[in-house]
């Protein structure tokens, strides 16, 4: 017989296999995924959660496809929380010291409370990297938020108001655009794809088993 365990979804009580991720148990429980599920494989930020442990004070936040359930676990989903997305077209603007200000001014009323990081379920250091959003290094908030999946987890605690997956992607966009050296292999290898050369590897790839993809992906060729 299964190892079954008590969660609670929406203040309900369920009794679910403990093997389960949150998102599978909800599915067990009879909870239907129209919102809240993409990849289901922890890239995709919709499937934001908030839990608590019956009986322990620390809030918890995760990826409801990549936690396992708990005995007496308290969940709430998060599947969509609304952020400040600035519009602005990135040929028009610049990695200057003042682009921050101009369009997320917010990232200045930081208190260095920390609460962002704490609620990351990628692990970042996201206080860290809107320190360098303010400081205009385009390059490191680049590379500390690079594995941002926008879950929004960290607005949602923020005090300040700040929206961190739209800053860093700002970051992201200008060190991409201007602050990285320009690649012309890559601009030939778009429109290789572009022009269909592969779409039969492409093919030959999708049709392979997850764990087949991940070696070849663990063991690709990186430039150096
Ligand atoms: S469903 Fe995509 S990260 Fe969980």
């Amino acid at each position: 017989m299964e190892d079954m365990v008590k969660i609670y979804i929406a203040g309900k009580m369920y009794e679910v296999p403990a093997s389960l991720t949150i998102m599978n148990a909800m599915e067990y429980a009879g909870y239907q995924h129209t919102r809240g599920c993409g990849c289901r494989a922890g890239f995709c930020g919709a499937c934001a959660t908030i839990y608590r442990i019956k009986g322990d004070t620390e809030l918890k936040f995760c990826l409801a496809c990549q936690t396992k359930v708990q005995e007496n676990m308290y969940i709430a989903s998060l599947p969509f929380f609304p952020t400040q997305k600035k519009g602005y077209e990135i040929e028009k603007i610049k990695p200057t010291e003042t682009i921050m200000m101009e369009l997320y001014p917010e990232i200045y009323s930081c208190i260095g409370c920390n609460a962002c990081t704490k609620a990351c379920p990628q692990g970042l250091n996201v206080m860290q990297y809107i320190a360098y959003a303010q400081r205009a290094e385009y390059e490191k908030c680049a590379e500390a938020s690079f594995d941002c999946i926008a879950c929004n987890m960290c607005a949602s605690r923020c005090p300040a108001q700040i929206t961190h997956s739209m800053v860093s992607l700002l970051a992201r966009r200008l060190n991409g655009k201007y602050i990285q050296p320009h690649s012309d292999h890559v601009d030939v290898r778009v429109q290789e794809i572009i022009n269909g050369e592969y779409n039969q590897l492409i093919e030959t790839l999708a049709n392979k088993p997850l764990e087949e993809i991940k070696e070849l992906y663990n063991h690709r060729d990186i430039e150096k």
